[in-house]
């Protein structure tokens, strides 16, 4: 769903002006800064977190200025966390250009993710309700709690698929499940209803991490735009490693274990090994079923075009190539 996609048409306007709202905020007096910002202007994403959050808004009521507020801080976390995530992955690759550390150098990538996040609650004290940040507060300590946590396990060739899956809540399903709210409840929602979209995003979250964790083994880098095969490079272990991990007899389980502490594990082999216990399907169908309990959520809403694009956005999840 890339950020021009017919999905977002009932809120196209609103995400220019939330680019605009963003490109405002970046704006330094500082001329070094603004060359360092300017290579994140050069690559828009999917714009995936403003775009839930809007059609959230409008599935519920009206976009308002604080909305366009709330997409751009949303989209501002969510740079700062891959801004510092290419750092601690070594990618090379961002949005079909290359990483803000391989442009810069690491030095000026932590910091300008430490820019972006403090811009993010930098714009988010210009709203009146403090609703707002005490939310995008906790769900950043959160997003850095999922980060630390798999940090931690990394190189666990134990890892279960709970632990898997708390890790994936907490690192990129609990901000685009606070999307989804804080849409709703800025559009007049109540807390029922707000609680159910979260609970949408959230599910659309955990779906979404799965495939992406699927696409680091058998994705196509120009197709997705980033450096692939960071996961296994790195040893993090992602569902179809675990579910093969699990299912296979000994000696192939032997064989993937001493794969995954080579140096370069080769992403080809790996998923050989992978289709002798169909695991990439395993993980292909837990992603589906966290489609279908978003899916389900959505019937708390009265029927609209934002209620459809975000039944359609969550069903393009799970089988996403980029
Ligand atoms: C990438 O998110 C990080 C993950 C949670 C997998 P997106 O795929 O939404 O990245 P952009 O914003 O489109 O670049
Ligand atoms: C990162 O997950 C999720 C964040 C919260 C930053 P990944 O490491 O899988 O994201 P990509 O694949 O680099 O986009
Ligand atoms: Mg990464
Ligand atoms: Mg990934």
């Amino acid at each position: 769903m890339p950020a021009s996609s017919s999905l977002y048409e009932p809120i196209a306007t609103d995400l220019e002006k939330v680019c605009a709202v963003f490109d405002d905020e970046l704006f330094s007096d500082l001329p070094i800064v603004n060359e360092l910002c300017a290579h994140l202007r050069h690559y828009r994403g999917k714009m995936l977190r403003p775009g839930l959050l809007l059609l959230s808004a409008r599935a519920c009521g009206k976009v308002t200025d604080e909305h366009l507020a709330l997409a751009a801080i949303v989209e501002l976390i969510h740079m700062a966390t891959l801004v510092h995530d290419d750092v601690l992955d070594e990618a090379d690759v961002r949005r079909r250009g290359p990483t803000i550390h391989r442009l810069e150098g690491n030095e000026a990538a932590v910091l300008l993710g430490d820019y972006l996040f403090s811009h993010a609650f930098h714009l988010c004290s210009s709203l009146d309700s403090q609703y707002a940040s005490r939310i995008l507060g906790a769900t950043t300590n959160t997003v850095c709690e999922g980060e630390l946590h798999q940090v931690h396990h990394r190189g666990d060739l134990n890892l279960s698929q709970e632990q898997y899956l708390e890790i994936i809540t907490r690192k990129t399903a609990s901000l685009i499940g606070t999307c989804c709210r804080v849409g709703a409840h800025f559009a007049g929602a109540d807390e029922r209803v707000a609680a159910t979209l979260e609970q949408y995003g959230l599910s659309f979250g955990i779906a979404f991490q799965i495939t992406d964790d699927v696409l680091d083994i058998t994705g196509n880098e120009d197709r997705m735009g980033k450096s692939l095969g960071r996961d296994l490079q790195k040893r993090k272990l992602t569902l179809p490693l675990i579910h093969s991990l699990a299912k296979s007899p000994p000696e192939t389980q032997r064989r993937l274990r001493k794969l995954l502490t080579t140096e370069e594990p080769d992403r080809s082999t790996v998923c050989q090994i992978l289709g002798e216990t169909d695991s990439v399907s395993f993980a292909l169908a837990t992603a589906r079923k966290y489609v279908e309990t978003a899916t389900t959520a959505l019937e708390v809403l009265p029927p609209s075009d934002a209620r459809d694009a975000l039944r359609r956005m969550a069903t393009l999840v799970s089988e996403r190539e980029q």
